[in-house]
């Protein structure tokens, strides 16, 4: 396991250019299993949870070739329909497999997937949709097994806007003739990028970005280039660290059209931010000050659960209360103990609600990461504290964002890490 040394109080202050959407990386890679066609995946971020899945993809039977460090090729054709128990529990991820591995082979088998301690993650929604969409499935305390002898096109509502599950369906029904509609589809920008490879595959896909999806898929679907989005979560991230730092910083590659609801509770909370084109955001220094009462996470085109944790931090920076409120992980969070060791004033409400009370002093702390975000805002909070912080589990950090300590020290922050 190694760790994070941080020594806080650097303003960070330069250009950082954001990589790619991980969540878009990780269904896209998916999709790979659909075709036996060469696939060549661009922008592809250098994270953990990537490799684990690249290497999950190499288990089925894939050739995956690293070009550079960012460009992946994929060859070859699916040979398994198990997902190894130990890669499945490196990654909740591995259950985008499900989908794929029924459109190609007809039959999964999915041990129980791993992945981030930030709630329940039922995988209710994702045996809801490819039943709808004809497989047989069985449960047993090993796993899942389904099996697809007739898919068929069909309507399915789902109960619950999941991005993953969404993701299945849409993979899934690409390989059917017969036209599915999805609805209450998720339509965060991630699942957009997939379906926007689907249909460089060869499904015909509707209301891609709206919550009513209509697809009709092929028989033999085509291989692709594609360069991954963004990400905007990455993006939203450095904007909160250079905010919490009091730094300025120019964001290359944050595209202003995903950044829209990021943008407006980073205000909310004192951040002077600027877009200096559809790409480029300038955070400005700035007197933090809590303009509202309360955030909340929200599905697209809301506020993004997954930048929940790192606003907490900022939160403590800013003067004044402020409700933040996370009604879908059970225990995202839980990690604010860290943060009033550290010295914050955060009052728990319940396990999805926390008050913060700024502005305060933090000071640094021996913490550990307890998942990708939290690990993240923890961070930040390092950074923005007085004296040294030693973070362990920085392997979590890793698993979402890359070269996390390079693109630090890039901007100014006293950061290493210690094996
Ligand atoms: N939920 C609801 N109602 C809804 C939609 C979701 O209650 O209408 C709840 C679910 O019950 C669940 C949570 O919200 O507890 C998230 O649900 P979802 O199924 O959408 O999550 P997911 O597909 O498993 C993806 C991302 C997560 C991200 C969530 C929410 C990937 C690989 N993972 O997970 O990313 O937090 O969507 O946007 O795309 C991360 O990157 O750190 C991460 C955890």
């Amino acid at each position: 396991m190694s760790k994070f040394i941080i020594k806080g109080g650097n303003k960070l202050k330069g250009e950082v250019e954001i990589a790619g959407n991980k969540n878009a990386a990780l269904p896209i890679i998916a999709a790979t299993v659909l075709t036996e066609e060469e696939c060549l995946l661009q922008n592809v971020p250098d994270i953990r949870d990537v490799r684990a899945m690249l290497q999950l993809l190499e288990y089925l039977g894939k050739k995956v070739t690293y070009l550079d460090k960012n460009t992946v090729k994929v060859e070859a054709t699916v040979k398994r329909s198990d997902i190894d128990k130990k890669m499945a529990a490196t990654i909740r991820a591995s259950i985008l497999y499900m989908g794929p591995l029924l459109a190609k082979l007809g039959k999964v088998y999915l041990p129980p997937p791993g992945g981030c301690v930030i709630g329940l993650r039922k995988v209710d929604s994702h045996i809801d949709v490819v039943t709808a969409l004809g497989a047989k499935m069985d449960m047993d305390n090993l796993g899942y097994k389904a099996q697809l002898s007739e898919p068929k096109g069909t309507d399915i509502f789902l109960k619950e806007s999941s991005v993953t599950a969404t993701e299945n369906a849409l993979m899934l029904a690409s390989s059917i003739t017969e036209t599915t509609r999805i609805d209450n589809a998720a339509s965060e920008p991630h699942v957009s990028d997939l379906a926007n490879v689907l249909v460089k595959m060869g499904a015909k896909i509707t209301g891609i970005g709206t919550n009513r999806l209509s697809i009709t898929g092929s028989k033999k679907l085509k291989g692709f280039t594609h360069r991954i989005m963004p990400d905007f979560i990455e993006a939203g991230t450095f904007a909160i660290a250079a905010a919490a730092t009091g730094g300025e910083l120019i964001i290359k590659n944050a595209e202003k059209c995903n950044l829209d609801m990021t943008v407006y509770q980073l205000e909310n909370l004192g951040v002077d931010l600027e877009f200096l084109n559809d790409n480029t955001l300038h955070v400005k220094p700035a007197k933090l000050k809590v303009l509202t009462d309360k955030i909340k996470v929200g599905l697209w085109p809301n506020f993004p659960t997954d930048l929940m944790s790192p606003l907490i931090v900022l939160a403590t920076q800013a003067q004044g209360s402020v409700l933040c409120h996370d009604w879908m992980f059970e225990s995202r969070m839980f990690f604010v103990d860290k943060l009033i060791a550290m010295g914050a004033n955060i009052i728990q409400c319940d396990p999805h609600r926390v008050v913060v009370n700024g502005k305060a002093f933090l000071r640094g702390q021996r913490l550990s990461s307890p998942d990708i975000r939290a690990g993240v805002a923890l961070v930040i909070a390092a950074l923005a504290a007085e004296g040294k912080s030693v973070i362990d589990n920085a392997e979590l950090v890793d698993r979402g964002y890359e070269d996390i300590v390079g693109r630090l020290q890039s901007i100014g922050a006293d950061i290493v890490r210690e094996e």
